[in-house]
């Protein structure tokens, strides 16, 4: 019903450029509400409409600390990045890998709300990672792309 199958990065709609959102109608609250209801089954941090097959520019990402607390971004846009952090990032679309990739350390950026509504956000750590990791998808860009490289078994063990 509401659950989306989340496409791996062989399927060319990973590798597009995505087109802004126009119709702030029952559809794109429809993707909105699947895509929130994917990312929780699928335990991740966030979400972008790429990679449900979707090419337009909306993304959902979870800000909760303990509780999930998800925000939708539509057409969002980096207003600021500042600092640096290097870790460990994966993605829902590359299965049981991750890779070293440096991010800004915060970030801030504007997005409209299902009803077209402009607002800002900003993050630090995880969730500055993610709005560039998410935001990177709608250009059609992997993190694997853009990586140091792949985290071996031994490193991804020596973190349990
Ligand atoms: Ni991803």
């Amino acid at each position: 019903m509401g659950l989306r199958k989340i496409l791996t990065t062989r399927d060319p709609a990973l590798h597009k450029v995505c087109k802004p959102v126009t119709a702030f109608d029952g559809k794109l609250h429809k993707l909105l509400d699947d895509m929130k209801e994917t990312l929780l089954d699928a335990c991740g941090v966030g979400l972008a409409a790429p990679q449900v097959g979707i090419l337009r520019r909306v993304v959902v990402v979870d800000m909760g600390a303990e509780e999930p607390e998800l925000l939708e971004l539509v057409n969002p846009e980096l207003l600021e990045t500042s600092g640096e952090q290097c870790g460990a990032e994966g993605c829902l679309s590359v299965p049981g890998k991750y890779g070293l990739v440096k991010r800004p350390n915060y970030a801030r950026v504007r997005a409209q709300d299902r009803d077209g509504n402009w607002f800002e956000a900003e993050g630090e750590a995880l969730i500055a990672r993610c709005f560039c990791h998410e935001l990177d998808h709608l250009d059609g860009i992997m993190y694997t792309e853009i990586m140091d490289r792949f985290l071996t078994d031994e490193e991804l063990n020596a973190g349990d």
